[in-house]
């Protein structure tokens, strides 16, 4: 799949986001621990959202629209197939292996950005009781019944820190789980989580208590807005030096974006909850560290990077959360970004002029990246492997589109 972009006016109107992918992975999974019915709403149609249901099939749980019935799950093995096409899938472990005593998931592997190691998991997975093994490519994990433990995280890992929160609802006992992730995505899911009984203290902290409890319930949930689909229109506007409104957002998530926005000298604000940017003034550089929340988010590097390369100026990225997230910095050379690299640190000299070319979408985020920078190169610029994008952006094209972007998508 080929998207081709071409120099755009200054984006206008408005685009509006939709759920959160990195919310809606992680509840899904989290409906197999109540047995019986969910219902959840405002789901993002994209690939791993599809394919998570797949697999989610393939377990014997029944979906029709926003219903999500678990009361028929009856296996614990994740097909390869399915595993291979979405990491997100390992946040099945912990409610198979809470509500089943067992969880066979293919390891998920690397991926562009990292080697995407999954140890936290399951040293959290020993400290509930669990016997963890490793073959032929598959973790498989056992216990009858986990008992509540506690649970120091090298690194506020937000899988890891989803995976041992829904296993530790329902095991005997209190959890206590320390240097936790604290991302708007874990604060849905514990609300989804309590909303079936679940016992949480601490939420949206980095230091979260659990107490077990024997059964959950069947509930609803409207999933969160997703932040870094609505931070990445914010950007196009800024970019083109457009002026506009995203909507569907929840202000306080985007605050990191926001403070950095306004250090540019881009105009941001509020009105009735949808987010407001006019950036028809200049745009400055600034130097931005990627931070687990509320810090920078690391799923907003590429799109900044993207801005800061013709922003007056020069400016630093430090990526500290994944080893190997510059995938779209070649890509943005070619160009004609001014980037030099040096390890986990980026910098970047303002340009006046890109130009179209061709390139290569690496990961979701890169190659959204360079959709932002193709609407304002001379020209037009294909990106290839856009399926990347599809991953996590619904109907792309067609939102940029409605604000005035020169975007589309080529049938091969
Ligand atoms: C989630 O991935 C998101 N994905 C990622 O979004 C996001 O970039 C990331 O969190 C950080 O915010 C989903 O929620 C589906 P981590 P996750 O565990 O959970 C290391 C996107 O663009 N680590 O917080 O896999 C790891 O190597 C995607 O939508 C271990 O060392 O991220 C990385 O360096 C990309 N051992 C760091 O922690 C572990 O056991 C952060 O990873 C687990 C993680």
């Amino acid at each position: 799949m080929k998207i081709l972009v071409k120099k755009s006016t200054p984006l206008s109107g408005e685009i509006k986001a939709c759920g959160s992918k990195n919310a809606a992975l992680p509840i899904m999974a989290a409906t197999l621990l109540c047995g019986g019915k969910c219902t959840l709403t405002d789901i993002p149609e994209l690939a791993d959202t599809i394919n998570m249901k797949n697999i989610m099939r393939e377990l014997g749980c029944k979906i029709s629209g926003d219903c999500f019935d678990s009361s028929c799950v009856y296996s614990t093995s994740a097909p390869y197939e399915w595993v291979k096409k979405l990491r997100g899938s390992f946040l099945l472990a912990a409610p198979l292996l809470a509500r089943l005593g067992r969880a066979q998931i293919p390891l998920p592997g690397g991926c562009p950005i990292g080697t995407r190691p999954i140890d936290l998991h399951l040293k959290g997975f020993s400290a509930l009781g669990a016997e963890v093994d490793r073959y032929h490519g598959v973790v498989d994990l056992k216990c009858k019944k986990l008992k509540g433990g506690k649970i120091y995280l090298d690194f506020p890992s937000v899988g890891a820190t989803e995976n041992l929160i829904m296993a530790a609802v329902l095991a005997d006992g209190e959890t206590l789980i320390e240097n936790a992730a604290a991302e708007p995505e874990v604060v849905d899911l514990c609300e989804f989580l309590q909303k079936q009984g679940a016992v949480i203290e601490g939420v949206g902290g980095n230091t979260i208590r659990i107490e077990g409890v024997s059964s959950l319930s069947g509930t609803e949930h409207r999933i969160i807005p997703d932040r870094i689909e609505a931070g990445t229109y914010i950007t196009a506007f800024a970019i083109t030096h457009g002026k506009g409104r995203v909507k569907n957002v929840r202000v306080e998530h985007q605050k990191p974006l926001a403070a950095k926005l306004t250090e540019m000298g881009v105009k941001v604000s509020e009105d009735n909850g949808d987010f407001l940017i006019d950036a028809r003034g200049d745009i400055y550089s600034s130097n931005i560290k990627t931070l687990p929340y509320p810090g920078f988010p690391t799923d907003m590097q590429a799109q900044i990077t993207s801005l800061l390369s013709v922003a007056n100026g020069t400016g630093m990225v430090v990526e500290t959360v994944f080893e190997n997230r510059f995938l779209h910095i070649g890509e943005l050379t070619r160009m004609g970004a001014m980037i030099r690299m040096d390890g986990r640190t980026s910098v970047i000299e303002g340009v006046k002029r890109l130009t179209g070319a061709k390139v290569e979408a690496h990961d979701l985020r890169g190659g959204a990246a360079l959709a932002l920078a193709g609407l304002v190169a001379d020209g037009e610029t294909e990106i290839s492997d856009a399926w990347h994008i599809a991953r996590g952006y619904e109907n792309f094209c067609e939102k940029m589109q409605g604000a005035g972007a020169n975007i589309c998508i080529v049938n091969e």
